[in-house]
């Protein structure tokens, strides 16, 4: 059972462990019912208190898997459960740890009360998912804080801490360490003072107050979702059953929204299932970093912040020094913000133990070498670190693009080396691809994906070829970004294009954060290995000049000193025109719908010969890279998915006329996406079957 019921005299305990996150799913919601039909019977009681036997969730709400049934909807709706508590003649006290989220969180609101420990976080994160809260959350959630931080808190879909949700009225009040008898002790107190259970919906909507929330630069779910947001908040202010009647209608609504079913989509891919028993994985008390430059430095704050002692060692010693001296300020800048304690931010820097010796790191139990990308000097780390390092030591690149088997063939070990690809900043990208190369034995497969796990990354497994997953794709688009330029468009059309398609940033744009020099080097590799795939010239010319992007102010754009705002620079703009005309092309005009309809189908293409050679194994692995890596607009679910949205027969016949226009190699359409057209099958649902790792 996952409601359990425990006495404590005159109070009873309904707890309800349903692993991982106590999702309202059919199954629990008809056992909670049974349950609360049983203790609102049960002769004697005095008050329930309802609360989660896991340490880190109360509840993640609605079971979002649920939402894309066909169907009737089954009995009983979280609707009907939240009246049913309402209405309970006995007072129901919710008693949240963890997350008390979307539909976990209108269960509280449809208590009589809510107690909460401090890291209790509550939050009503359907906007997220393209929704709003459907059991009742728009009308009770402003009836006790008021509409201005109601609306905040569902249009922004983030959390508030126990204490904020406390000042605000949400609470009623914080326990201490030890939960369970503080929250009886302050029911017991409740009873004993005659106070009457208080129902949410009966309360006027509390006043509104200044908020000072701060204004969403970029903020989360649909515009339609946003609207029936603001709208049920503004309904609030009608009697409760006529606001819930128009929450209701739009909830429903939402459901069927093409946004709102990307968006739910997007949030399943970026959680993979992990295709390993965790019993395999080798234990990872300590690990190392090979290398203090800016991968090195983000890895290893990932590695700390999650807890995992690590030894750090590069082989110039002021190289460390600068690295250990860059984590330092890192913490200075975050306790200055009120972000972190002294004394946390003190722990943290203490798990790092700076060696002078590459053979000190022998005793780690994964080594992560984040070293510049080069196969020779990578070849000699990965030497040296064979010759030092336990029988049992996993042996992790971070290359972006190097081959992952060339490096293990320095080892005398394959086996043991796999590939770790952060993406920068490494301790704040949730991406991390985990190359498999064609030696990776099943339980190093497994080490990484479990400590990717405990860095709380979107761990997504990627064969080995020239950029992985990511990269690879993202160099075809970059690609035909640039051959849009070369055509005739100015690098500001094609950013804005991309912008106005949905992307967080337009490429060339990415192109100058990242420094143009690693593109550059990239591009010289690739003229010897892919000399099939060409580059337009402009691009190698802006770098030749000496303009490295963003961090020397100056590179596809220019930028104010200080200011990442790109500026468009007028000499970038002659020379990409006289480059083209070297190159004989005759400059033309190229609209947007045409810039980003063929960026994404060079994203399209490439993704379906990605799953062809089986790099990824599901279409919704390179839709999860793309959304947690590269800023792909999340209201269109990934490549793949948006492939889909477009219509897979339209996507093989466009790609059949680009092909014939240039690049036939390049463009003609993968057989994969002409099957599945055939067959009138989805592309973000194919799925190889997992080999066994
Ligand atoms: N429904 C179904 N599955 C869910 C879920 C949900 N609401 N929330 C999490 N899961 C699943 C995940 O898919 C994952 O499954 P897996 O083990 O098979 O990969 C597992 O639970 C663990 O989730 P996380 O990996 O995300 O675990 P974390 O510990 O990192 O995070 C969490 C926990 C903060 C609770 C996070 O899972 C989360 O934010 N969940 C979604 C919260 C949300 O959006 N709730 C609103 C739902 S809609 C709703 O309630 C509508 C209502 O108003 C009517």
């Amino acid at each position: 059972m996952s409601i359990r019921l425990a006495l404590r005299e005159s109070i009873g305990i309904l707890s309800a462990d349903s692993p991982p996150v106590n999702a309202l799913s059919r199954a629990l919601r008809q056992q909670l019912s049974q349950a609360l039909g049983q203790v609102m019977a049960a002769p004697g009681l005095r008050a329930v208190l309802l609360t989660s036997a896991l340490p880190k969730v109360f509840s993640a709400g609605a079971d979002i898997k649920e939402f894309s049934e066909t169907g009737p909807a089954a009995s009983p709706s979280l609707l009907d459960l939240v009246a049913q508590i309402e209405a309970s003649p006995i007072p129901f006290v919710a008693v949240l740890q963890g997350a008390a989220l979307g539909g976990g969180l209108e269960l509280a609101l449809a208590c009589h009360f809510r107690l909460a420990t401090a890291d209790a976080s509550l939050g009503l994160p359907e906007i997220t998912l393209g929704l709003i809260p459907g059991a009742g959350g728009t009308q009770r959630l402003p009836r006790l804080v008021g509409s201005a931080h109601a609306q905040h808190m569902i249009l922004s879909g983030a959390p508030v801490k126990a204490r904020q949700a406390h000042s605000w009225g949400l609470v009623d009040t914080v326990l201490g360490e030890n939960a369970m008898d503080d929250a009886l002790a302050w029911t017991q107190r409740m009873l004993d003072s005659g106070v009457q259970p208080r129902r949410v919906s009966a309360l006027a909507p509390a006043a509104s107050g200044e908020a000072n929330d701060p204004p969403l630069s970029r903020p989360p779910g649909s515009p339609l979702a946003r609207q029936a947001a603001a709208e049920c908040v503004g309904a609030a202010g009608l009697p409760f059953q006529q606001g819930l009647a128009i929450e209701q209608q739009w909830f429903k609504r939402l459901l069927n929204d093409p946004a709102s079913q990307a968006l739910r989509y997007a949030f399943f891919a970026e959680r993979p299932p992990l295709s390993h028993p965790a019993s395999a994985a080798r234990p990872v008390l300590h690990a190392a970093v090979v290398g203090a430059g800016t991968m090195g430095r983000g890895i290893m704050l990932c590695l700390i912040e999650s807890g995992v002692p690590a030894l750090w060692y590069d082989a110039h010693p002021n190289a460390l020094c600068a690295g250990i001296d860059a984590i330092n300020s890192h913490y200075k800048t975050l306790i200055a913000k009120g972000r972190i304690a002294d004394d946390a931010a003190q722990a943290r820097i203490a798990l790092i133990r700076p060696v002078a010796e590459i053979s000190d790191l022998r005793e780690t139990d994964i080594v992560i070498e984040a070293v510049f990308e080069d196969m020779p000097i990578k070849q000699s780390i990965f030497q040296a670190l064979d010759a030092c390092m336990h029988p049992g030591a996993v042996l992790a690149t971070n290359t972006s693009t190097l081959d992952v088997d060339q490096i293990a063939s320095a080892t005398g070990r394959p086996e043991s080396v796999v590939g770790l690809h952060f993406f920068s900043p490494a301790n704040v990208m949730r991406l991390l691809e985990v190359v498999r190369g064609s030696r990776t034995s099943p339980d190093v497969m497994a080490t990484a994906l479990s400590l990717a796990r405990r860095l709380r990354k979107t761990a997504i497994i990627s064969g080995v070829c020239d950029g992985f997953i990511g990269n690879r794709m993202w160099h075809q688009y970059l690609r035909q970004a640039a051959l849009m330029v070369e055509r005739g468009a100015l690098p500001y059309q094609v950013d804005e294009a991309m912008r106005n398609w949905g992307f967080a940033m337009g490429p060339f744009q990415v192109a100058d954060l990242a420094g143009l020099d690693v593109g550059y080097s990239i591009r010289q590799r690739q003229y010897i290995d892919a000399p099939q795939r060409p580059w337009p010239a402009w691009l190698d010319r802006v770098s030749e000049a000496g303009r490295l992007g963003l961090k020397a102010a100056a590179g596809i754009y220019s930028y104010h000193e200080g200011s990442r705002e790109p500026q468009r620079d007028a000499s970038i703009e002659a020379l990409i025109a006289a480059t083209s005309v070297d190159s004989g092309v005759v400059r033309q005009h190229v609209g947007a719908d045409e810039i980003a309809t063929r960026c994404v189908h060079a994203l399209i293409v490439e993704a379906a010969r990605i799953l062809e050679e089986k790099i990824a194994l599901r279409a919704s692995d390179i839709d999860a890279v793309f959304l947690s890596g590269y800023g792909f607009p999340r209201l269109r679910g990934g490549p793949c998915y948006a492939a889909d949205a477009l219509g897979l027969s339209n996507v093989v016949a466009t790609l059949q006329r680009y092909a014939a226009e240039a690049e036939p190699d390049f463009w003609r359409p993968p057989a994969l996406l002409e099957q599945l057209a055939l067959r009138g099958e989805p592309l973000h649902r194919y799925s190889k079957q997992q080999e066994p790792l």
